[in-house]
């Protein structure tokens, strides 16, 4: 039911997840049993969302094998001044009750640092606590930077695309150098889920405009990891495998970027990075 991805390590990533955002301690327990239920094995994290705790416990009683779940946690921008990466996942490994995460990204790329986190991070797969190591929020030079200073790029960029945020560039940028795009916000955050098209196109397909936006990531090999409490959302967020959508839908669907960002830049990030640099 729930498709996967190859990375460029050769580990398997699923094209659908749940996003962690907002998900606190009440409600962990009930949406992570309602995702496990509905085919769900990725669960997005991450220390600033200061849910690692209840999500972990919550996976925890799951009672799928630990090789079948996929975890994702990142690190935030103080551990990364500081140089204190491989703290900041003994902490998170410990919160999420786990001896190792499937992909640990660098949540934001903090100008000056990045690199040598990933030099840090890179370690860190090398002793097995990780699995796979990505980004987010990267624009296609810091890209780069990483592939001239190591070798490599990065497993996963980790960026917000939805209809109206289609940052098309910086996607084929990645796709076309094996780098796996994983859209958060993949709803925007509700903005496009009373929009004319994909209400129309819903009817078309009988499906809801979250399933249209949702399903036009993954066809175009984008995974999404879409946040929701709610049980029923939940689980018709993870009916996308069995419909797609024709070519002409595609296009349609494509033309209606508007730039329209959700998440805000990090306050501590606003001087130095724009959205206008981070699709670059
Ligand atoms: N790396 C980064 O910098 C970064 C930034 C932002 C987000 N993320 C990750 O990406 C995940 C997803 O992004 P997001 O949480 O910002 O936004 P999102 O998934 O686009 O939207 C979540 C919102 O949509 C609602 N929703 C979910 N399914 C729905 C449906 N079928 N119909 C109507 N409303 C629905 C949710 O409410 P209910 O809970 O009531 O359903 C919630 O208010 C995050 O949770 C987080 O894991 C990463």
């Amino acid at each position: 039911m729930n498709q996967t991805i190859i990375l460029n390590n050769s580990m398997e990533m699923p094209l659908l997840g749940l996003g962690g955002y907002r998900i606190g301690e009440q409600d962990a327990p009930a949406a992570v049993e309602t995702a496990v239920s509905s085919g769900y094995r990725l669960f997005d994290t991450a220390p600033v969302y200061k849910n690692e705790e209840y999500i972990g416990r919550a996976v925890s009683r799951c009672k799928i094998p630990r090789g079948k779940l996929f975890i994702t946690s990142k690190v935030w921008n103080n551990a990364q001044r500081l140089g204190d990466v491989e703290g900041a996942l003994e902490r998170t490994l410990e919160r999420l009750r786990l001896s190792y995460l499937d992909l640990f990204l660098i949540h934001w790329p903090v100008p000056g640092c990045y690199l040598n986190t990933w030099e840090a991070m890179m370690k860190l797969q090398e002793k097995g606590y990780v699995r796979s190591i990505g980004v987010s929020n990267f624009n296609s030079h810091q890209l780069k930077e990483i592939k001239e200073s190591f070798g490599i790029y990065p497993a996963v960029n980790q960026m917000e695309v939805h209809p109206l945020c289609y940052p098309r560039h910086l996607i084929e940028f990645c796709q076309s150098n094996g780098i796996a795009v994983q859209a958060y916000a993949p709803l925007g955050r509700g903005a496009y889920l009373d929009h004319d098209v994909l209400c129309v196109m819903g009817i078309k397909y009988a499906k809801t405009p979250a399933q249209i936006g949702l399903r036009w990531a993954v066809q175009k090999g984008i995974a999404v990891i879409p946040k929701s409490k709610n049980k029923e959302h939940i689980r018709t967020n993870a009916r996308i495998f069995d419909f797609s959508i024709d070519p002409e839908d595609m296009a349609l669907l494509d033309k209606l970027n508007e730039d329209y960002h959700t998440a805000s830049i990090p306050e501590d990030l606003q001087d130095v990075i724009t959205y206008a640099d981070l699709t670059r």
